[in-house]
């Protein structure tokens, strides 16, 4: 199967977690994988992994002068981009937050800007600039949001905020695009608990806690089971392919069926009834 074959995919985030396992999945099945993140290293680590079929460039999303820099090389190097993946974000428990509360009451301006450069201006950067290398002859934009792009959450509002921004930024792009005729498609995706390294702050530092945190998150989920990496990347390649043709302004939930259903349901019967 090859169902990328030789398109030029620009995958951001992509030096661990769903960004990295759709950067391989997008490269088995034929495209060149541009790989741009902060964490170099590690980035460096997975294009090399990949082979010559992939490339690691530095960009901070939310650096319009970064983005700048990236999409020229691209344009020399390659003159297109077919496959767009702003996939980058960050949740507000990063080490950089300093354990620093997310509420609303709490969250400081400075953290919930900090939160939305990423997330939200990483993901507009990405599609004002990278339209332009698409647009003569069509594309695929993969916009990363959330399940908490659709519901909401006490702990972490910047976040929530900024993913519900990007889930409609994807359909103002799409309406756009189609209104221009570029042949440019825009899809949302939205996971919800996929174990990755998004969520270490989270899960306590002995493994009795990180155990506790496990089950109790999935008991949460109707499949009962946390999200792999993997996951996402199918739909990633979906999206990306020409078999989503069809599909622009769509949001894509992969969630153990989360979305699906209420905790206010009534309990199920007891079996000796
Ligand atoms: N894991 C989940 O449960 C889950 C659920 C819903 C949505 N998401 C979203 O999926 C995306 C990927 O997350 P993940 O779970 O793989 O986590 P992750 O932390 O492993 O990956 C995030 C990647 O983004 C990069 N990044 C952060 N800031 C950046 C910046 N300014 N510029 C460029 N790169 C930057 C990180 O270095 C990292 O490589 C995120 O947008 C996240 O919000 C994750």
């Amino acid at each position: 199967m090859a169902r990328v074959k030789d398109k030029i995919a620009l995958v951001t985030g992509g030096s661990r977690g769903i960004g990295a396992e759709s950067a391989r999945l997008l490269a088995k099945e034929g495209a060149t994988v541009l790989i741009v993140d902060i964490l170099n290293d590690l980035g460096r680590a997975v294009a090399e992994e990949i082979g010559p079929q992939a490339r690691y460039y530095h960009l901070d999303v939310s650096s319009e002068a970064d983005w700048m820099a990236v999409t020229e090389s691209v344009r020399q190097t390659y003159g297109r981009l077919d496959i767009l993946f702003n996939n980058a974000g960050i949740s507000g428990f990063e080490e950089d937050f300093a354990q620093r509360r997310q509420d609303v009451e709490h969250v400081s301006l400075e953290d919930w800007r900090k939160i939305h450069a990423v997330n939200v201006d990483g993901v507009f950067l990405g599609c004002k600039h990278g339209i332009p290398l698409m647009k003569a002859h069509g594309g695929s934009i993969i916009n990363m949001s959330s399940r908490s792009g659709m519901v909401g959450s006490a702990p972490n509002v910047a976040y929530c905020s900024s993913k519900s921004a990007v889930r409609n930024l994807t359909k103002s792009v799409a309406m756009y695009c189609a209104q221009y005729g570029y042949g440019i498609r825009c899809n949302s995706l939205h996971p919800g608990a996929i174990l990755t390294s998004i969520w270490e702050p989270l899960l306590g530092n002995s493994p009795e806690r990180r155990a506790e945190t496990l089950a109790f998150l999935k008991r949460g989920i109707p499949l009962n089971d946390m999200g792999r990496p993997s996951d996402v990347a199918h739909s990633v390649l979906y999206l990306a392919s020409d078999e989503s043709r069809y599909l622009t302004g769509a949001e894509i939930v992969i969630d153990g069926g989360i979305m699906a259903g209420s905790t206010a349901a009534p309990p199920p019967p007891d079996p000796a009834d």
